[in-house]
């Protein structure tokens, strides 16, 4: 009997000085932070299980609408703070990038699926800048002279494919994407449901199934990673599997261009030259592969999607398209004389307005952007932000945000003909913002338009009677099936004949 109330005595006791300290510490965390209107949520897990799993863009601007121009979530540990103004993505993502712009934990997608070597998710580190300066060499200074042959006839490809197949245009958008970064990066094109893009396409869906708020929950709560025994991480297993899947992708492009290098087949590529570098040498095998991977996976979906929203933009509102072909006409001619070069971009600046207007209207890439984390404690127009706060800028809500565009909802290329149509990444932010900015923006600028040009030059697009696109809610993930119904018809017979005598000879080049 004594024993007993020793023991809850004991109990209270100590309930009562946790209780105690938490009171003391939420109080001192009050005076000395302050955070943006906080979204209610339930204790612990705060608003993990509101947020959608896809498409999460709507959503967020809903919230936007409630609570204005910056507002707080909970996603398990994770505090995050939703930027929806460029106004307040730009003072705090861009203009403090130094300390805005590092990257919260991900046990699971960083930690297990990529050992700790995916760059769009490494913290700021040596590690991060390494290998952004390989990416940055690579996808900036040489873009001009070494992409644009490929996209030139890559593109010539992509018509072929449209007016050969198309029903299979979806495909074919991600094999133009995937062969242009594979001839740069390993000397080698790919083919039309390519086995090996498919399986490419594949682990990038389950990297970015993963990656979404709440679907993990060591991501949301990455102390478990700590304080759980590894065999007894339920997860550790699903994302070992993961892993294995996404390096045997990437390690069978890799050991076949070493095994080119060998045997004397190479083609003088992006990868024969890094793989003589120190830089490689000093790397792991891991971070070795991933850097390629990267490479092929980041650099095939989002031209893949960029190009597939444009259509949906020409299927649903056709008024723009009959402006881009009178421009393209003008330059290249009513009767299909030529298709349009890369030369041309001083004449096509509308096409150019066209690009950039793909990357607003619908941004379905990141949907809620990408989730960036503050390093030190800072203060901005009466917040005290304490370091380890995640940032993110709300993508969705400020593209269709009547405050940041006139017709929000309209794809409107008009809207970016003021003079910066050939500074892609001023008036948007489908690249992100600061310091983590897209690595590869000008290569998928570039993959973008000379596709676009062509396409619109020679070909129409129209709906599928009975299959309308609803494009508020275009699927992210699809697993290699078209997101949306579209028919694609030659604009006339004079345009197919043009695509049959200018792009065969592309389609059949090989190596
Ligand atoms: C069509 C176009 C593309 C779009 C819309 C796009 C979009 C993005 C976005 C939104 C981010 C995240 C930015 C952030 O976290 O703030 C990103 C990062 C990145 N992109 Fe792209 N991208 C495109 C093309 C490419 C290409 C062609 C490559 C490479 C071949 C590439 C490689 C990367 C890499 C490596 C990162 C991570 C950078 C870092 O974390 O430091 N992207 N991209
Ligand atoms: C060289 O290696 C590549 C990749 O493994 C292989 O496809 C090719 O047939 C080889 N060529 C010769 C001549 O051995
Ligand atoms: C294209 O623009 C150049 C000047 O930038 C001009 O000389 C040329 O005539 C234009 N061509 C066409 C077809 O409009
Ligand atoms: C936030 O986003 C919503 C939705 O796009 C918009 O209507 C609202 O005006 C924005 N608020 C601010 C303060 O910018
Ligand atoms: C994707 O499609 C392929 C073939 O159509 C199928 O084998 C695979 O299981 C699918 N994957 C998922 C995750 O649905």
């Amino acid at each position: 009997m004594m024993a007993a109330q020793q023991i809850l005595l004991a109990v209270s006791t100590v309930a009562v000085i946790l209780i105690g300290r938490w009171i003391i510490q939420t109080i001192q965390w009050n005076r000395k932070y302050k955070l943006p209107p906080t979204v209610p949520g339930v204790p612990i897990f705060g608003n993990t299980f509101q947020i959608p799993a896809l498409q999460q863009g709507p959503w967020a601007k809903e919230l936007a609408e409630k609570y204005g121009e910056m507002f707080t979530c909970k996603f398990g540990g994770n505090t995050w703070v939703f930027l929806n103004s460029s106004r307040v993505v730009t003072d705090l993502m861009e203009r403090r990038a130094a300390i805005y712009n590092s990257r919260p934990e991900f046990p699971m997608t960083q930690g297990i699926m990529s050992r700790d070597s995916r760059i769009v998710l490494m913290p700021y580190n040596e590690q991060w800048r390494t290998v952004r300066k390989i990416m940055h060499q690579i996808l900036s200074a040489r873009a001009l002279d070494v992409f644009m042959p490929f996209q030139d006839l890559e593109s010539k490809n992509l018509c072929w494919d449209y007016l050969e197949t198309p029903d299979r245009w979806w495909s074919a958008n991600g094999r133009y994407a995937n062969s242009v970064i594979m001839s740069v990066v390993f000397g080698r094109r790919s083919s039309l449901d390519d086995p090996h893009v498919v399986e490419l396409f594949e682990t990038l869906e389950l990297f970015l199934e993963n990656q979404q708020p709440g679907v993990n929950i060591v991501d949301a709560f990455p102390v478990l990673d700590k304080i759980i025994p590894k065999f007894l991480q339920w997860w550790r297993p699903r994302g070992d599997r993961i892993y294995e899947k996404t390096a045997h992708v990437y390690r069978r492009e890799v050991d076949m261009l070493e095994n080119k290098i060998k045997n004397g087949t190479a083609k003088r590529c992006f990868g024969t030259d890094f793989l003589k570098t120190d830089e490689v040498k000093k790397m792991s095998e891991v971070q070795k592969l991933f850097v390629f991977g990267t490479l092929m996976e980041a650099g095939s979906d989002t031209s893949r999607v960029t190009i597939g929203q444009i259509i949906a933009g020409a299927v649903t509102s056709p008024d723009w398209v009959a402006r881009a072909r009178a421009e393209l006409d003008k330059v290249c001619g009513y009767n299909a004389e030529r298709l349009p070069q890369f030369e041309d971009r001083p004449n096509l600046s509308y096409i150019s307005a066209v690009v950039k207007e793909g990357f607003r209207w619908r941004p379905n890439i990141a949907e809620i952007g990408a989730p960036t984390m503050l390093i030190k404690d800072d203060e901005y127009e009466g917040y005290k932000f304490p370091a380890g706060t995640v940032f993110t800028w709300n993508a969705w809500a400020i593209a269709l945000s009547p405050k940041e565009y006139e017709e929000p909802e309209r794809f409107w290329p008009e809207r970016f003909l003021n003079g910066e149509e050939e500074s892609a990444l001023k008036g948007h932010w489908g690249f992100g913002p600061g310091r983590r900015v897209c690595v590869g923006w000008k290569v998928g600028e570039m993959n973008v338009w000379i596709a676009i040009a062509r396409l619109l030059y020679c070909f129409d697009f129209t709906a599928v009677p009975g299959k309308p696109i609803d494009t508020m809610t275009i699927p992210q993930i699809t697993n290699n099936s078209a997101p949306f119904a579209v028919k694609v018809t030659p604009r006339s017979a004079k345009h197919a004949a043009l695509v049959r005598r200018d792009c065969e000879a592309a389609a059949k080049t090989q190596y």
